[in-house]
């Protein structure tokens, strides 16, 4: 059972990438070229064609030479087939045998067997994202199972761009196409939880051009990071342990050390409050080669290091770029903002040492896991030697209807809802607000377990509720 799962994955995978190279493989000339590309390492990332270009057969020429040069960074993620063509038939044959061995395998719908049927039967389908390259829609499959659908925007910067440079609408949609292959190959050979899974993809015509692809993924909600920095902390670490869990993977790659050039947080979404990556065409593997530590410079706009140079590779710098880059766009202003105070401490040190990239993933994500455990057991409350003043009422299977009042950063937008590790903290809490008299233990938890508390003005709308709790202030 076991072993023909492993064969129809595999199958799958085969699939994917004898679909995709044959389609690619079209491009005129692409034996010669590639021989003629053999030491072509870096993806050519610039559109712009060489200045003497200017006549259309040699512009076009310059734009197939791009598109094979991203392609051939495209197959480094996926299993080569075998070097020659074959017909499109054949893929398309080999698609339907896939997911009649899956259907067979999970008597019925999974997630791997997701194709142009798909695509078809989606309903609700709603924009909610675009960059420079593709446009994402969400969309219902079977009434209620939502999934992302990713393909190439042809009113994106990246198509608009390339069409007004070379003409051809046909040729720039293969360039752009081929960044969606490259993040589906990744998504197919990087498994992590904070990596957004594929569920599958087809090719259909559409828009006047051949075999357009469209990647089914999961669903995620675009990262606000304006929205995030109102967030509680608890929600916001949850975030910067998914991203570090994420880049400690990457450096461990089964593909070697693996570098997101692109880390703007847009390139991110949430799911159920965990960080995952969705943007993996700007990913590589490349570490810059090198003779010495003058040509390991690791350049951002603040901050210039300089890595070493060992064994002709620039030590360690996929991992590092990553590193600086989470503390820049993440850690600097998700982290140390309004944590409680007994970890502060530890926070600053894991905001600092990134800062200075003094630490490796290994060491960064050890300090945030620390941190986790810590504030999962309540240990950060140990030192508080704040005794409560007040008394208070303890009534059984009841709330509080109304008497609320807002507070920050609060779980919910019209009451002052915050999470604590234990009655204990909730008394200090009421106690540290002018405007609170009671609060009421929910039975609603959050994700390392703290339990949601409601803060209340008062406790006029007492009242019963099974399973919460509810504590009155007494005196005054
Ligand atoms: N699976 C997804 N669920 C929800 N939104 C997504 C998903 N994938 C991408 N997005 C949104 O769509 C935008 C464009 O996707 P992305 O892959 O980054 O395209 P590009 O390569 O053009 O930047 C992202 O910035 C993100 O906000
Ligand atoms: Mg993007």
């Amino acid at each position: 059972m076991k072993r023909r799962k492993v064969v129809v994955a595999a199958g799958f995978c085969l699939s994917f990438f004898l679909g995709t190279l044959l389609n690619l493989l079209s491009v005129p000339a692409f034996e010669h070229q590639q021989q003629q590309l053999g030491k072509q390492q870096q993806l050519d990332s610039s559109l712009e064609p060489p200045a003497a270009v200017t006549s259309a057969p040699a512009l076009l020429h310059s734009l197939r030479q791009q598109i094979r040069s991203r392609l051939r960074e495209a197959l480094r993620y996926g299993p080569f087939p075998e070097r020659g063509t074959r017909p499109l038939e054949r893929r398309r044959l080999m698609d339907l045998q896939r997911a009649r061995d899956e259907e067979r395998e999970h008597g019925g719908a999974s997630a791997g067997q997701l194709g142009c049927s798909s695509v078809e039967a989606a309903r609700d389908v709603r924009f909610v994202g675009s960059g420079y390259t593709k446009a994402v829609y969400r969309a219902a499959l079977n009434g209620s199972f939502a999934v992302a659908l990713k393909s190439v925007d042809f009113g994106g910067h990246d198509m608009e761009e390339c069409v007004r440079r070379y003409g051809s609408a046909a040729d720039c949609y293969r360039l752009a196409s081929v960044k969606l292959v490259k993040e589906m190959a990744l998504m197919e050979r990087l498994r992590h939880p904070n990596i957004l899974k594929l569920y599958g993809y087809c090719y259909q015509d559409s828009n006047d051009i051949k075999d357009t692809v469209t990647a089914i993924t999961e669903l995620g909600s675009p990262l606000e990071m304006i929205q995030l920095l109102q967030t509680p902390w608890e929600e916001r670490f949850r975030i910067c342990l998914s991203l570090v869990r994420l880049l400690h993977y990457l450096a461990h790659s089964p593909l070697g050390s693996l570098t997101l050039l692109d880390f703007r947080p847009r390139q991110f979404v949430l799911v159920d409050g965990e960080l995952k990556v969705t943007d993996l065409d700007d990913a590589s593997v490349e570490e810059t080669p090198c003779s010495t530590s003058a040509d390991c410079l690791l350049e951002f706009p603040a901050r210039n290091f300089t890595l070493q140079c060992s064994s002709g590779r620039c030590q360690g710098i996929n991992e590092k770029r990553n590193l600086y880059n989470a503390y820049r766009f993440f850690f600097t202003y998700l982290l140390p903002h309004s944590a409680p105070q007994a970890l502060r401490p530890l926070l600053e040190k894991i905001v600092n040492s990134t800062g200075e990239l003094l630490w490796g993933t290994e060491e960064t994500l050890a300090h945030l896991e620390k941190a986790l455990d810590i504030y999962r057991n309540g240990q950060y409350l140990i030192n508080e030697t704040q005794t409560h003043k007040t008394e208070y009422k303890r009534v059984l299977d009841a709330s509080i209807a109304g008497d609320n009042y807002r507070c920050w950063p609060s779980y919910q937008h019209d009451g002052c809802m915050l999470a604590v590790y234990d009655v204990r903290e909730a008394m200090g809490v009421c106690e540290s607000h002018a405007q609170c008299r009671a609060f009421v233990l929910t039975n609603q938890s959050t994700w390392t377990g703290h339990q949601l508390v409601l803060f209340k003005t008062g406790s006029v709308g007492l009242s019963s509720a099974k399973g919460k709790l509810t504590y009155v202030r007494l005196g005054s």
